[in-house]
Formats: C-alpha cells, sequence, structure tokens
C-alpha cells in the first residue's frame, strides 16, 4: 500500500466520508474491523448465556417475558453485527471457528457468573448502561455497515438498561433481603463493568490507530469515566453503595475520582482464566455442535434447489 492511497483514504476519514463494502481500504483498516465487530458479535452471543441462565426462574411473568425479549435481543444484535463483519470477506463459519478455537476473544464481562436474581438488575443497569456508553460513538464509526447496525443495537440496549435499573429500583425499595440482594449484585458486578472498557489509553493497542480511522471515537478511560459520571448518582438515588473507598466527586475535575482496577484480574479473564470462560465456551461448542444437521441440511437444500433449477 502506497503512502498516496493512505493519505488519500485518511482524508476521506478525515472528511467524514463513510467507507463502504466495496471501497478500497488499507489491509489494517480492514483487519481492525473484523477484530473489532468479530468480538463484538461474540459477545453478544456468549452474552445471552449469563441472563439466559435465569429465563425460567425470573420472579413473575411480566419479568420473564422482559427477559425473554431481552435475550432475544442479544441473539439479534449477534446476527446483525455477523453480517457487519460478512462485508468485509470474513464468514460467520469462520469467525465461529476462531471463537471456539479460542483465537477470537469477547468480552471479559461475560465470564463472571449470574448468582441471584439481582444480578439480572445489575447486568441491565451496568451492563448494558456500559455497553451503551461505548456503543452510542460506534453510531459514527466510519464503516457504514457497523455505524447503521449500531443504531438500532443501541435503542434495543436502552430498554435492556432501563429493564435491569427497574429490577434494582424494586429490590432496593424492597424487604432487607431484596436490598441486599441489590447491593450484593452491585459489589460484584461494579469492577467487571469498569473492566469492559478495556485497558488503560496508555496500554490500548489499537486505540491511538483506531481513533485516527474513527472507528473509535472516543479513548477507553474517556469512556470509562463518563460510565462512572453517570452510574454513581443512579446508584446513590437506589440508596446503594460502590465497593470503591475511592471514589469521591472531584470538584475541580468535575468528574468522578476512582480506584483502580485489579488489572491482574482483567487479563487473567480475557486470556480464559475467568470463572466461567470453560463453561461459556463449551455452551457455544455445544450449540455449534447441535446445529450442524441444520447447517448440513440447509446446504443440500440449497443445492437440490440449485440442481432444479439448471435442469
Ligand atoms: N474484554 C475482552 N477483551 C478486551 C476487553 C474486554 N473488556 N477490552 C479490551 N480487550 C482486548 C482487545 O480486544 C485487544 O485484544 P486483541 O488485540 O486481541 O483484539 C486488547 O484487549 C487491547 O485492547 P485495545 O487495544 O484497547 O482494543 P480496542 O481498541 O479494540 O478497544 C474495545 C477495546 C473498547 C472493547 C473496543 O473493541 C470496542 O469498542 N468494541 C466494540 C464494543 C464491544 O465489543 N462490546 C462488547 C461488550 S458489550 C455487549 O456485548 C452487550
Amino acid at each position: 500500500e502506497d503512502q498516496a492511497f493512505l493519505d488519500a483514504f485518511q482524508k476521506r476519514i478525515d472528511a467524514e466520508e463513510k467507507i463502504e463494502p466495496n471501497d478500497p481500504m488499507p489491509e489494517g483498516y480492514r483487519r481492525t474491523l473484523v477484530r473489532q465487530i468479530g468480538q463484538h458479535a461474540h459477545s453478544e452471543i456468549v452474552g445471552m448465556l449469563p441472563e439466559g441462565n435465569w429465563i425460567t426462574r425470573a420472579p413473575s411473568l411480566r419479568r420473564k417475558a422482559a427477559l425473554l425479549a431481552k435475550v432475544q435481543d442479544e441473539g439479534g444484535h449477534g446476527l446483525y453485527l455477523y453480517s457487519a463483519a460478512e462485508t468485509l470477506g470474513v464468514s460467520r463459519e469462520e469467525m465461529t471457528e476462531e471463537l471456539l478455537a479460542g483465537k477470537a476473544k469477547y468480552s471479559s464481562i461475560f465470564n463472571y457468573p449470574t448468582l441471584t436474581w439481582a444480578d439480572i438488575g445489575a447486568i441491565g443497569w451496568l451492563v448494558d448502561g456500559a455497553a451503551i456508553m461505548n456503543q452510542i460513538p460506534l453510531c459514527r464509526c466510519s464503516y457504514g455497515p457497523y455505524a447503521r447496525a449500531m443504531i438500532r443495537v443501541c435503542k434495543e440496549e436502552s430498554f435492556h438498561q432501563r429493564q435491569g435499573y427497574e429490577i434494582m429500583m424494586t429490590l432496593a425499595n424492597g424487604t432487607p433481603e431484596q436490598k441486599e440482594m441489590a447491593q450484593d449484585a452491585l459489589n460484584r458486578w461494579w469492577w467487571p463493568s469498569l473492566m469492559m472498557f478495556g485497558p488503560h489509553d496508555s496500554d490500548s493497542q489499537h486505540g491511538d490507530q483506531s481513533m485516527r480511522w474513527k472507528i473509535k471515537r472516543f479513548t477507553n478511560d474517556e469512556l470509562r469515566q463518563q460510565f462512572v459520571d453517570s452510574t454513581v448518582p443512579q446508584g446513590e438515588f437506589l440508596g446503594l453503595t460502590f465497593p470503591d473507598p475511592n471514589l469521591k466527586w472531584n470538584e475541580e475535575r468535575g468528574h468522578y475520582d476512582f480506584g483502580e482496577i485489579d488489572w491482574d484480574e482483567f487479563w487473567r479473564v480475557v486470556k480464559g482464566g475467568g470463572p466461567m470462560n470453560k463453561e461459556r465456551l463449551a455452551a457455544r461448542q455445544k450449540a455449534w455442535d447441535e446445529g450442524a444437521w441444520v447447517r448440513e441440511a440447509a446446504l443440500a437444500h440449497a443445492e437440490k434447489r440449485k440442481a432444479r433449477a439448471e435442469a
């Protein structure tokens, strides 16, 4: 790739033009998007598991209907995202095989267990809240298909966030035991939610280049700060406390200060050593194996139709 091509491409990016599937693009731009969109798609699909765990145990029909809809939305998000990645020349089969081989990442957050019903509230409030903070700017990503997919995804995520916060509100205003459950869920999900935004900017391998290409619009640390700033007042409104003694409003900065993430835990979970990594991959492997007959039947059907059309 010569410099003139790279410069011309950067000019299009700087002019806020959307890049579309058939446009010429630097190989690095394509690879970055395949990596990020692929990881994002896997996160949506693996993300169905921790909550799916509670569908049969939701405390009421209303809660069950909402949770079922939310988990289905996540399946849908995964499918749009795989389709967006496919416009860059990878197939869904390839992406899935990479996931199952442990080569493709998915968000660290989905490697934690959902121990009580309150976890469903905390996930909606915090995990979907963090996801929205990260994904709203992706609606302006320079790559057209990814940006467009994000618009609908974000609308659905905001419903997910509200259903989670409403569960938290009900528990926090309930019996002392229910409030305790809500507090315990916040204690366990707070730090992993902050980890969703990725390493510090100084350790973010892809951050600078992705900002230049306008794939990312804000850095990992900027988004994490925005999330803390908007979430802490919501927790205070619930009458709950955050498991961080260093969390404090900083008048001068106009932001909350907060403690340091346990980065050893973060990297351990990212590299496969989290509490639920093995279970999550085993569940995906089982679904893939059990779906083999469907893929084979669909292929055989397509071949039969093709042969008939040619006859
Ligand atoms: N969990 C797992 N891996 C992570 C996480 C995380 N929370 N954060 C960063 N990483 C990985 C990166 O993927 C990268 O690994 P790779 O080189 O093997 O791909 C490495 O850590 C270094 O991080 P960065 O250089 O900062 O990576 P990047 O610029 O891609 O930023 C981010 C990471 C912010 C997650 C970005 O990829 C992104 O915005 N992705 C789209 C959103 C998304 O995937 N959300 C999923 C969770 S939300 C949901 O599904 C409901």
